[in-house]
Formats: structure tokens, sequence, C-alpha cells
């Protein structure tokens, strides 16, 4: 099939920003700050940091090498390294955007949904009724299909004038609500016990196979490794950067901004004494327990509220690009669809396979458990096999650019050995959580 011109990236912190966006999203906002505040505080950060070094990057420079390297979408990038045998890899990839993208596009709808109360309404009333409103049936549709429509629109505008140009204003901006939000946070008389108990350091927490196993398996979900994300997005690189530097760039930035969302979080939940909501469920605390605080501050919590739920928002517009890009771009190269149609046809799909997600918070979690979960992991676990064991040259596609190269051959290693072992420990895990979450489904379902 004759390929038409390969979109590029205009500058190289176009390509870094749309990373950070796809990194940056609804894992690092929430998600991050919660584990930590379960799992031994500053501890479980130093254990997420090591994993983010030892797990994370050695991926993610993969996931780079084989994209700059083969300037194709996964399933065929696979394919040019490894032969055609390697193509189902590239479609589990594809099944993981589809997956993934249909019940994140749910949660997006949410917090647009917030975002949008926020300024017409105030968070006067029963926050729990007004969650069992957002997110049970048609309403949630409607946000959802108009979160869709957005990230669909910004797709079909192409590489570079749609998700590059996107992520240049939407992440400074990002940056600069986050921290204003810290710094309003700090001033709340309730802000030392909210930091307390985000970071509240305990060692012997953290030595657990379980903790390790929630780490590396945030480290890999917030890094959007696994799927062929970076992948493709690597492979609209023009020129050999230092693909090392921009990995570290872009996990660095993941990281500051997973722990600086804690840093709002959490003062604002103690602030207003609603700390014993915390532990009783991670979605519950962000969209019930916050709405009760911004009611509480009165006609500035509405700014407060909007802002907030505005930034969620914004971090899981630019994820959801890199998302729906993996898909589009498959049926880009593979079917030879233009960029418009693929956006269309795979968002289309995409959402409607999420409304069972908007109506059921059990299939959410399912969707979640398992794709987040267990195909990233697995995904992850082959990646690191084939560029450890089966592409031809890896070392030499990173050598291309790259500033420091004496510990190439370290990184190889990993992923033959260290990165897949510890993959299996994660996957262990995750399984068993996914099945919990398919039994309770099942009995919710059949128990009525
Ligand atoms: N990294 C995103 C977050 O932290 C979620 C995510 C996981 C993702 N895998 C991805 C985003 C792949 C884009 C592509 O919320």
């Amino acid at each position: 099939m004759p390929q038409p011109e390969r979109e590029q990236w205009s500058t190289r912190l176009g390509f870094v920003m749309a990373a950070v966006g796809s990194a940056v999203g609804l894992g690092n906002m929430w998600r991050f700050p919660y584990l930590t505040a379960e799992n031994g505080g500053a501890a479980f950060v130093l254990l997420y940091i090591l994993t983010t070094v030892f797990i994370g990057l050695p991926i993610m420079l993969a996931e780079f090498t084989l994209g700059r390297g083969s300037k194709r979408s996964p399933i065929q990038a696979l394919a040019s390294f490894g032969g055609d045998g390697w193509k189902p890899l590239g479609g589990l990839f594809v099944a993981a955007g589809f997956l993934i993208l249909a019940y994140y596009g749910v949660i997006a709808g949410w917090t647009f949904r917030y975002a949008a109360d926020a300024v017409f309404h105030g968070f006067a009333g029963s926050p729990a009724a007004r969650f069992q409103a957002a997110a049970g049936g048609w309403d949630a549709v409607l946000w959802q299909v108009l979160f869709m429509g957005a990230t669909i629109a910004i797709v079909a505008a192409g590489v570079r004038g749609g998700i590059e140009r996107t992520s240049l204003v939407l992440m400074p901006a990002l940056a600069l609500i986050v921290i204003g939000l810290d710094v309003y946070a700090a001033t709340l008389p309730g802000a030392g016990a909210g930091y307390a108990f985000y970071l509240k350091t305990s060692f012997a927490d953290v030595l657990s196979w379980r903790v390790l196993a929630d780490a590396a398996g945030q480290a890999f979900f917030s890094l959007s490794l696994g799927m062929g994300a970076m992948l493709t997005y690597a492979s609209y690189l023009s020129r050999d950067d230092d693909l090392p530097q921009e990995a570290v760039v872009i996990a660095g930035s993941n990281f500051a901004f997973a722990f600086v969302a804690g840093l709002m979080v959490f003062p604002i939940i103690f602030a207003f004494g609603l700390s014993g909501e915390v532990g009783e469920s991670a979605v519950g605390a962000l969209f019930i327990s916050l709405p009760k605080a911004f009611a509480s501050i009165g006609a500035a919590g509405r700014i407060v509220g909007f802002l907030f739920f505005t930034a969620m928002l914004v971090a899981a517009l630019t994820s959801a690009l890199s998302l729906l890009e993996v898909v589009a771009s498959s049926a880009i190269d593979g079917l030879g669809w233009s960029r418009r149609t693929a956006a269309l046809v795979c968002g289309g799909l995409i959402t409607a396979l999420g409304i069972p997600a908007a109506f059921d918070l059990d299939i959410l979690d399912l969707m979640d458990k398992v794709a987040g979960n267990v195909l990233l992991l697995v995904g992850g676990f082959f990646l690191a096999i084939f560029v450890g064991w089966v592409a031809p040259d890896p070392t030499g596609e990173v050598r291309k650019g790259a500033s420091s190269t004496g510990w190439l051959p370290a990184w190889r290693g990993f992923l033959r050995w260290v990165v897949p072992a510890l993959l299996l420990i994660v996957l262990w895990f995750s399984t068993q959580e996914a099945w919990d979450s398919l039994t309770t489904l099942v009995s919710h379902l059949t128990g009525g």
C-alpha cells in the first residue's frame, strides 16, 4: 500500500509536551495521591520513583525506539522489527486503547459536567445525589459524547495542527492551575493535617509485594506505557533527538504533576473536616468529598471547584488524544483510511463501547481493571521481551542522537531479565484484582 507523506511534530518541545500530555491524566490527579496516602506516604513516593526509573524509563525508551526506528503505527512497527508473527501484539495494543478510552471518556465526561456545574449551579445540595445523577444513565452519556467529540475533532485536525497545538497550550495552562490551587490550599487552616495524611512516612508499609506491585502498576499506567502510545508519538519524530534525555524529562514532569496534585487535594479535604470520607472510595472522595468542600467555601468555592475540575478535564483530554491516536493511526496505516475518517469512525466506536460503563460503575471498574491493569502489563511484558531479545539493534537506534550511551548494554539487559520478572510479579496481583472486579459484577448482575 503506498504510504502517504507521514506527519511530523514541528518542534522537539511539541513532541515532549504531547507526550507529557499523554502521561499526565486522571491517574496523576487522583490515583497517585490516593495510593500514596494509603501506602506509606513518603516511603511510597520513593518506591514510585524507583519503579519509574527501573521499569517505566526502560519501557518508555523501548517504545520510543520502535516508533522512531520504524516511523509506523504499532502493528506495522512490530512487524518491521520482528516479522508478521508479532502483529497480534500490535493488535493487543489497539484493543487496549479501545477499552481504556471507552471508560476513560466516561470519567472525563463527569469532570466535564462538574466543571460546567461549577459555573452554572455551584455545588450546593447533596453531593452524593449529584454524583448519582452525573454518573449514571443518559446524562453521563451526554457528557461522555461531548468529551469524545472534542477528542475526535482534535485528532482529526492532525498531529501538528491538532495534538501538538493543543498540548502546547493546555499543558502550561494545566501547570498554572495546579500550582495556583496548591498555593490556595496551603493557605487553608487544615493544610498541615492534609500534608501529614498525604506524606506520613511508614517504611514498614512499603515492604510488601503488593505495595511494590501497586507502585509499579501506577508508574506504568501513569506513563501511558504498554499499549504503543509512546511508540506512536515517537513515530512522528523527524530528526534524531536525544531519546533518553526526552524520556527523563517526560517521566520527571509526570512525577511532578502527580506529586503536586496531592498537595492540592488533601489540604482541601482536611480543611473542611472531610477526612473521614477519604478512605471509602477513590472515586467517592474525588466527586463527593471535594464538591462538599467546595460548597462550604461558598462563592469562592465555585471558582476553586471550576479550576479543579477544569484541571482534571484538561489532563484527561490530552491523555485521550494519545489513546485515540493509537487506534486511529493503526486504521490510517493499516487500512488506508483518511485521518478524518479514522478519527471519526474509531472515536465513534469507542464512544459506543463506553456507554455500558456510563450506566454501571461495576462495568466501568471491570474495564479499568482488565485494560488498565492487565492488558497494559501484558503489553509491557511482551514489549520488554521484544526489544530485549527480538529487535535486531535497538541500542543502535537509541545511539542516534543520544548524548550518553555507555549504559545502553545495561538497558538491554534490564529489558531481557529484570523488567519482565518485575512485570510478572505485578501481573500476579493485578490479575487477582481484575478477577475480584469480575466476580463483583457477576454477583451484582445475577443478584439484582
Ligand atoms: N497516563 C494516563 C493517566 O495517567 C492514562 C493512560 C494509561 C494512558 N495508558 C494510556 C493515556 C495510554 C494515554 C495512552 O491518566
